[in-house]
């Protein structure tokens, strides 16, 4: 089956939800699932699209924490900050991520596999303190899961490279039509 351009697949989302409440904001996580991150280029294309102010695109891409406007790692690892959860630790779980990983926070492995980043409350504070690996969530998290979480997706990253399958996967990058 040939491969959709992600801009069409964009498209066409932006036609279901430009008008809807919140539709900016559904809009922009789309493009970060289809894009891995929100690129200048991508927040512009956005805009045009929508009929926005470019400046509109990009105050609601900074503002809410899931947008990144840099390349993402595989593994987006995210630790709450929020008071429950650094009450219960979760301060020496980011560090002991950081000393895992050799990065700090909002940064991403030199072999693509993490980026780390420390978020506010999730709204899960009865699990405290409370890690994120992109869809997964870990409760009750220790220094010890971290180091957990990095052997088993270290593993699972050299186990699809094996197989081929690791390079560029859902990651879609293109060029964005010209103007019509
Ligand atoms: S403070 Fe971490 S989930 Fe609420």
């Amino acid at each position: 089956m040939p491969e959709i351009n992600p801009y069409a697949r964009l498209d066409r989302f932006i036609r279901a939800y430009a008008e809807k409440p919140g539709g900016l904001v559904r809009v922009l996580q789309k493009a970060q699932e289809i894009f891995g991150y929100l690129s200048p280029e991508v927040q512009t294309y956005v805009a045009r699209q929508m009929k926005l102010p470019a400046s509109t695109v990009a105050g609601v891409a900074t503002f809410y924490s899931q947008f990144a406007a840099v390349p993402q790692g595989k593994n987006v690892i995210n630790v709450c900050l929020g008071t429950a959860c650094y009450v219960k630790g979760s301060g020496e779980i980011f560090a002991a991520f950081k000393k895992l990983l050799g990065v700090d926070a909002d940064e991403t492995t030199p072999d693509g596999l993490f980026t780390l980043r420390a978020t506010r409350c999730l709204g899960a504070c009865s699990i405290a303190p409370v890690v994120t690996v992109n869809e997964a969530v870990f409760a009750h998290a220790t220094p010890e899961t971290a180091a957990a979480i990095v052997a088993r997706y270290r593993k699972e990253g050299e186990e699809r490279k094996d197989a081929a399958e690791y390079a560029g996967l859902g990651r879609a990058a293109a060029t964005p039509p010209p103007p019509a």
